[in-house]
């Protein structure tokens, strides 16, 4: 990446209007050490500036409103094309548009995931809700241009005390490795605090699919897995906005395509259970704060 070097003076490459010396200049001095040091840093695409995370704020506010709507009227018998009209209807009630909708070609306006479903699962009237299911609701929202993105496992009646607590550690490993976000640490620092509380507990980590940046679009640079080790892979700086959103299988950590899932659902490969919770993040100045939970 060239980043072109500007005079002292020059207005900032951020957008702010203020004199680079008064802005990112020494953010950008940061970044340049770190990079002689030998470190992956992330570009200026990466960072936000403030009214860019209001923006992606007040998209979350909305993603958030959906998914308590959605945690409210879940229930066993519905079928997930319901859960999808719900989400269609209050994300436009409340002036925003659902990302998944037409994204990539995907059918439906929210991704739900049921049992051994991986994600990327679609929402349809063939598919009723029963006692014991686990399901993500996965819901991407679009407002004033701001994309946001979240989900949340949700227990169907009385599930078994596994699946129970494969939604419990999914949960867990999130908040791990939110607890790892800060400026100047690294991807590698959440990717193995969540790998390690998923194996600990006897879990694996699905590993072809992650997190992402967000904001401007629905999927930005860069990607966040969770293989990576401690002290590895990009760093993380003030003004990153991206998502932390692990898959926790029961079994093994392989995954497949389901042969009737359009080329979007993905099932794990021994047809063992899997959980994912998803968050959005920004790196703040002194460590993140959490846009949608
Ligand atoms: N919400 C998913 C994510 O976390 C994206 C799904 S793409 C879709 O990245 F088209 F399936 F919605
Ligand atoms: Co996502």
């Amino acid at each position: 990446m060239s980043e072109k070097k500007l005079g002292r003076n020059d207005p900032c490459w951020c957008g702010s209007q203020k004199k680079y010396k008064h802005c990112h200049m020494e953010f950008d001095e940061k970044l340049d050490h770190f990079r002689r040091e030998g470190h992956t840093v992330p570009t200026h695409e990466m960072i936000k500036t403030p009214e860019q995370i209001e923006g992606i704020r007040q998209s979350s506010k909305i993603n958030i409103a959906v998914l308590d709507l959605v945690a409210q009227k879940i229930h066993a018998g519905m079928t997930t094309e319901e859960i999808d009209k719900i989400v269609y209807d209050e994300t436009t009630r409340l002036g925003g548009i659902p990302a998944p909708l037409n994204y990539e070609g995907f059918p439906k306006s929210v991704c739900t995931s049921v049992n051994d479903q991986v994600c990327h699962g679609i929402p349809s009237d063939k598919v009723v809700l029963k006692d014991g299911d686990i399901i993500n609701v996965d819901v991407s929202t679009i407002y004033n241009g701001y994309f946001s993105d979240s989900s949340r496992m949700f227990c169907i009646g009385e599930v078994s005390e596994n699946a129970a607590n494969l939604v419990k550690v999914a949960k867990e490993c999130v908040e791990l490795g939110l607890a790892e976000v800060k400026p100047w640490g690294f991807l590698g620092d959440i990717a193995q605090a969540i790998s390690d509380h998923a194996h600990k507990n006897g879990y694996t980590i699905v590993r072809e699919i992650g997190g992402h940046g967000i904001g401007l679009e629905f999927h930005e640079d860069p990607w966040v897995g969770y293989v990576g080790k401690r002290g590895t892979d990009m760093m993380l700086a003030p003004g990153m906005v991206f998502t932390i959103e692990p898959m926790v299988n029961e079994g093994k950590h392989n995954v497949r395509m389901d042969e009737n899932g359009q080329d979007w659902i993905v099932v794990t490969s021994d047809g063992k259970l899997s959980a994912q919770w998803e968050i959005t993040v920004a790196v703040t100045e002194d460590g993140y704060e959490v846009l949608t939970y």
